[in-house]
């Protein structure tokens, strides 16, 4: 029987909490099976006199309840499957509870679960109701003693805030109390206990405060933790110096677990991670993870102000902090790294997986107004997005206002619960600007078509431009208003030198432009010769910009923008049409050649960074190529792709061949950036030579494989063997699992190469895989690393004909959905954009979805993506 759709919770229906906790003392007895977990909590009426308490629990056994000493009969409070009331209570009194879990058995690693035998959690969103009765929303904030007694099987016992207390109770087991001083909602509390190495060290903030800093790994693991130490320090020195904000506790702590639903949570002095977020070293690790790892570590510690400090009243307000956070994390990873190649790294990300959803069942606004499962709501687009629309702020109001709005936020709202409208006050304030209309960013859905026309008349040197813009209708919401639109641009001369020119009498080589309601003109003057406009430089708006800029106009831009973002996205822009012209029927030989001509001169370019020549010479992915034209047919862009890999091989076969012998590197190892850019520069040129198959390219990649002597290298040969196929490939695969069977994290990586093999029997392939010994489902890493891979970066694969791509992802789905509700929802994606593909895919796309509603038993979680993909 189909599982009843549940009633959405609506933004419109937010109530102050009824209670609020002053106090929290929470003591675990931990054990796998039967952990006990004594609440009491200081409670005092917020709202209505005489309404009962009413406290929010799943999956516990209570043992006792008590209101200020006195222990309740079972007639003086309801216990429902999700919810404890007790009527007729005083408006302040202490509640005591206890409850019985089982954390062994928690495999939806929710709550408290075990993980490599060891007890952690994850309470973000709504976790903390599967450990104890509470009034579980982040806008109850309460000061947390937390005491824990376990075997010695448990040595180390972690909780937030300060450690008080440790010893051997009366029974000879260990207890520790920890008491965090600063209020917090209870989705930021976490506890860890197990065998633990530690990885110490300290940092001396700028008011001259020591704090230490303690990663925690697994046994034997702790060198593996350095890099993440040193990018926290790193983020502490950077938060102090960009936004003036210090860290507040004596003590902060990481911890890598393995089996993990996401990337990782900023729990108030304890964060958790996920280890492949925070350990690597270079036989272990690619740069890619260095990169990931450094901008983990970064977005879990900035929380500390932006998320626990500040934390958001309601679940809708979730971009008031991640959405913030991120932009935080983005503009850190750019000083690090460089702005431009982080820009572009940032926009493939956000264009990927933000714009798809856009385009999809599944959109819905910066700040949504209902959901099912808040957990569904951990998306894109309030992460991402989120980042752009502050990105954007910044932008209108200028750097010096935003920091200043910034500041007020900090102080108006510390150690408060607040909202978005909030936020946007502190920055309307400081700026004296209306930002009502900007608001709309957060409200309204869809990815914006922003058009730009132009006009030049030589004889007066006037440069007309307008600009108009149309969103299209989502989900729930067909009429859109016009949005604030900042749109940085400049000019460039038929060469590509930057044309400079007048605004309202001032000179200039770039300026703003924002498109404020449908249209917007303005005319640059002092155009001396025909311009070539690079507008949205360095992506000003997450929008869709198109221009009636000439076919050659951008082999101006990519020969020599001075925006580097731009000058990328013109080589894009051309490869796109390029690959769609062919998938079409129509190819364009002319300027395949054309292209691989201007590929060969940018790669020359003695002045631009390795890294940002990687990025140019990667085209774009088969699924933004699906995004971009819909109605998709997967199986000619995949072909139109390798066509023009083909010739980009052909064509440029020296130039790649001398970049693959030329950025080899000879010494130490260094995780930096510019290091990183030559290894990324050189796998890319053996990737693009892989599009030829031929027994010299074959030993060219078995020696680049054998030869690494990192893992970046390693995976660059091994993937370029992936794309040749053959005998090679499968020895090269043995050899590397024989290498690195006992090391989890390198095996997801194994698993994930697979799962991206286009080759015509990679399915069979990915589906033994689901039998092979190292397989578990039960681990979201390894799960992620194969289905997950399959479906979302395989797409020739995943969209085979007959459906059975669709069909080998529905199954996975519902298998995990049993016992990991959240995985597998994020598994359902790829299914929910049906409406995108040929008919013929969709229809058997649609069948699996209908399949999966079907099923008895479905996950709140799956049920909400599931039916609003089929609505
Ligand atoms: N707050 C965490 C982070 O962004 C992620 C928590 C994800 N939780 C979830 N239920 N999906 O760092
Ligand atoms: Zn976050």
């Amino acid at each position: 029987m189909r599982t009843e759709t549940p009633a959405p919770i609506r933004l419109t229906d937010y109530r102050p909490p009824a209670f609020l906790v002053d106090e929290v003392h929470l003591d675990f007895d931990l054990k796998p099976e039967a952990t006990r977990v004594k609440a009491r909590l200081t409670l005092r009426r917020n709202g209505e006199t005489g309404a009962p308490l009413r406290l929010d629990g799943e999956r516990l056994k209570t043992l006792s309840v008590a209101v200020d000493g006195r222990a309740l009969a079972a007639g003086e409070f309801t216990e429902e499957a999700h919810s404890l009331t007790i009527p007729g209570v005083p408006d302040a009194f202490v509640l005591e509870t206890e409850v019985e879990i089982n954390p062994a058995a928690n495999k939806a690693l929710e709550g408290l679960y075990m993980s490599g035998g060891r007890f952690c959690t994850q309470c973000e969103a709504e976790g903390f109701r599967t450990i104890t009765w509470y009034p579980d929303r982040p806008d109850v904030l309460a000061r947390f003693t937390v005491r824990m007694t376990a075997d010695d099987s448990w040595p180390r016992l972690l909780s937030n805030g300060n450690l008080v207390e440790t010893g051997r109770g009366t029974d000879g087991r260990r207890y520790a109390v920890w008491n965090d001083p600063f209020p917090k909602p209870c989705y930021l509390f976490a506890l860890v206990a197990g065998e633990l190495d530690e990885l110490a060290d300290s940092f001396v903030t700028a008011s001259g405060r020591k704090v230490e800093l303690k990663v925690f790994v697994d046994p034997g693991m702790s060198a593996r933790a350095a890099y993440a130490m040193d990018a926290l320090k790193r983020s502490m020195r950077w938060d102090e110096e960009a936004f003036g904000r210090e860290y507040d506790l004596d003590l902060f702590m990481i911890v890598a677990v393995r089996d993990f639903n996401f990337g990782a949570m900023e729990n108030k002095g304890l964060n958790i991670f996920n280890s492949s977020l925070l350990l690597a070293d270079p036989e272990t690790a690619t740069d890619l993870d260095y990169e990931r790892i450094e901008s983990v570590v970064a977005h879990e510690y900035f929380h500390n102000w932006t998320g626990n400090r500040i934390t958001c009243r309601d679940w809708f307000q979730l971009c008031l902090k991640e959405g913030l956070t991120v932009f935080r994390d983005q503009a850190f990873s750019a000083d690090m790294r460089g702005e431009a190649v982080q820009r572009i790294k940032d926009v493939k990300a956000l264009r990927a997986r933000q714009f798809a959803e856009d385009q999809g069942p599944l959109a819905h606004p910066v700040r949504p107004s209902s959901y099912l499962k808040i957990d569904n709501f951990y998306t894109a687009t309030i992460y991402e997005k989120g980042a752009e629309v502050i990105r954007m702020l910044k932008a209108l109001i200028g750097a010096q206002a935003f920091r200043k709005g910034m500041d007020l936020y900090f102080e108006r709202w510390d150690g408060h619960a607040t909202t978005v409208e909030a936020f946007i006050a502190c920055f309307a304030e400081v700026s004296g600007r209306d930002l009502s209309a900007f608001f709309a960013w957060y409200e309204q859905a869809g990815t914006p078509r922003v058009r730009l026309a132009s006009r030049w008349t030589p004889e007066t040197g006037e440069l007309e431009i307008t600009l108009t813009q149309r969103t299209p209708a989502t989900p729930g919401q067909a009429d859109k208003r016009a949005l604030p639109v900042p749109v940085r641009l400049g000019l460039l001369d038929a060469e590509g030198r930057t044309l400079a020119f007048e605004l309202d009498g001032e000179a200039a080589d770039e300026t703003l432009v924002v498109l404020e309601g449908e249209e917007t003109r303005v005319t640059l003057t002092g155009v001396t010769s025909r311009p070539v406009v690079s507008a949205l430089r360095g992506f000003s708006a997450p929008v869709e910009l198109s221009s009636d800029a000439r076919p050659g106009d951008r082999y101006v831009q990519l020969a020599g923008d001075a925006d580097l973002f731009n000058r990328w996205e013109a080589g894009q822009e051309v490869a796109r049409d390029l690959i769609l012209a062919r998938a079409g029927g129509a190819p364009d030989e002319v300027g395949e050649e054309r292209f691989a001509e201007a590929m060969g001169r940018a790669l020359n370019d003695q002045a631009s960074e390795p890294a940002f020549k990687a990025l140019l010479l990667a085209l774009p992915t088969e699924s933004d190529l699906a995004v971009a034209s819909p109605p998709a047919d997967p199986a000619a862009i995949h072909a139109a792709r390798q066509a023009l890999r083909l010739r980009l091989a052909v064509h440029l076969e020296d130039t790649l061949k001398r970049l693959h012998l030329g950025l080899q590197d000879g010494g130490e190892f260094s995780p930096d950036a510019a290091s990183a850019g030559r290894r990324a520069l050189r796998n890319a040129a053996l990737e693009a030579l892989a599009a030829r198959p031929g027994a010299e390219v074959t030993a060219l990649a078995e020696g680049h494989y054998r030869a690494a002597s990192n893992m970046t290298d390693a995976m660059g040969g091994l993937n370029a063997l992936m794309l040749l196929g053959g005998g090679a490939f499968t020895s090269a695969l043995e050899d590397f699992r024989a290498r690195w069977k006992d090391e989890p994290l390198v095996m997801d990586k194994w698993f994930a190469l697979q799962a991206r093999d286009p080759s015509p029997d990679a399915l069979d392939k990915v589906a033994a895989l689901t039998a092979h010994p190292d397989f578990d489902a039960r681990v979201p890493n390894r799960l992620r690393a194969l289905v997950a891979t399959f479906a979302s970066a395989n797409p020739a694969r995943f969209h085979a004909e007959d459906g059975s791509g669709y069909r080998f992802l529905a199954d996975q789905i519902l298998a995990v959905d049993r016992f990991n509700p959240m995985t597998a929802a994020r598994l359902v994606e790829p299914l929910g954009s049906w409406r995108r593909y040929r008919p013929d895919l969709g229809a058997r796309m649609k069948a699996e979805l209908e399949r999966i509603a079907a099923a008895p038993d479905l996950s709140r979680n799956v049920v909400e993506l599931v039916s609003r993909a089929l609505e």
